[in-house]
């Protein structure tokens, strides 16, 4: 059975469940009980297990998250209730079938912290980022979970490690893919650093093997091979550099590495880092060779002065990219 509409997850702290409610319509509920999708209920996934493997390897205890299940099943509860009073002309059959995205975006929140943020929003890319537009291949599909032992994901099995103990407490409730899960939990991450609410569309479907390798940008490259990087997987040059903005949080030395906001561009126009008597460079942990490089492009470099003029375009150039990023080489779910 096809979607009639996908549901969209509102970043905003502000956005209850009534919001979600209302523009979703995934199967997978029915009269306030979780029924369960044939893909979503058989079992344990390829990813699942993958996932386990990884926390056993890491030699870790339990998935379960700091809230019990008790409190989304409370909540479950006033859902249904409620319900028919927050939807006075829709359908009511369908719309209690809904795939309830304040439920993931909770859970994800009982383990995000602003410290984690800047690692959740790198996992975002390193996940979609694989997309190549000319076979389809790779894209937001969960595959990262595969794919942690590869250099350029270092570091990311942190962060997996984190939204599993999310996944875990959502997946007592209703199932969630990974691919949803990571790009539920970026958006978390940039709202939580005072960044822009982002909505996320809901339904996306897990790869259960690894991406083709090499396909995330290394950081290496300059500007002429990033722009060709970014176009084979469907992006122009400017939403390369508002992509970039995300390196404003984290470590790179962009301004405060718990805020997001507009530092990553303002410190780009301040220049190179210098080199100092000592022949070290003075600024050498700020930015990756490839945030200077697009510097050194014209048509980087006019996007960069525009973000860093304005932080409110910035947020809302980096909202509908960011949206096109996680919707990359999707397989939405269909039942
Ligand atoms: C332009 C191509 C890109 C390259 C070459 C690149 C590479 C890197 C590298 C090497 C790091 C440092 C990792 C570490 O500290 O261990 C990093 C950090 C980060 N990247 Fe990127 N990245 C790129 C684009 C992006 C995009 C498009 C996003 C998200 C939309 C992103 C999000 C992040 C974040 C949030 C961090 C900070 C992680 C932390 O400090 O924990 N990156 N990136």
């Amino acid at each position: 059975m096809e979607l009639t509409n996908i549901p969209y997850l509102a970043s905003s702290s502000s956005s209850s469940f009534f919001s979600s409610y209302c523009s979703s319509t995934c199967r997978g509920r029915r009269a306030g009980k979780l029924l369960l999708t044939a893909s979503a209920a058989g079992g344990r996934s390829a990813a699942d297990l993958a996932h386990s493997q990884l926390f056993e390897q890491e030699n870790e205890g339990a998935l379960s998250g700091p809230r019990s299940s008790w409190h989304y099943k409370r909540r479950e509860f006033t859902s249904a209730i409620l319900l028919p009073f927050l939807l006075p002309h829709a359908d009511i059959a369908s719309a209690a079938e809904a795939y309830d995205g304040s439920i993931i975006r909770s859970g994800v929140r009982n383990v995000l912290t602003k410290a984690k943020a800047a690692g959740v929003l790198r996992l975002v890319f390193h996940d979609a980022g694989t997309f190549d537009v000319s076979d389809k291949s790779g894209g937001m599909n969960g595959s990262i979970i595969y794919e942690v032992d590869r250099p350029e994901n270092t570091g990311l099995n942190r962060s997996i490690k984190i939204l599993g103990k999310a996944k875990a407490g959502i997946d007592d409730i209703q199932k969630v893919s990974w691919a949803d899960l990571i790009a539920v939990a970026g958006a978390e991450a940039v709202a939580l650093c005072g960044g822009p609410e982002i909505p996320v569309r809901l339904g996306r479907l897990d790869s259960s093997t690894a991406d083709p390798a090499g396909k995330l940008p290394e950081e290496t490259l300059d500007a002429a091979a990033l722009k060709l990087a970014f176009s084979t997987k469907g992006f122009s040059t400017q939403e390369m550099v508002v992509l970039s903005g995300a390196h404003t949080i984290g470590g790179k030395g962009f301004g405060s590495p718990i805020i997001f906001d507009n530092s990553y561009f303002k410190v780009l126009l301040e220049g190179k880092p210098q080199t100092s008597s000592s022949g070290m460079e003075a600024k050498a942990m700020v930015g990756l060779r490839t945030d200077w490089a697009l510097t050194e492009d014209d048509e980087c470099l006019r996007w960069i002065r525009i973000y860093a003029e304005d932080q409110a375009r910035f947020f809302d150039d980096f909202r509908d990219t960011y949206i096109k990023l996680v919707d990359s080489g999707v397989t939405w779910r269909t039942a």
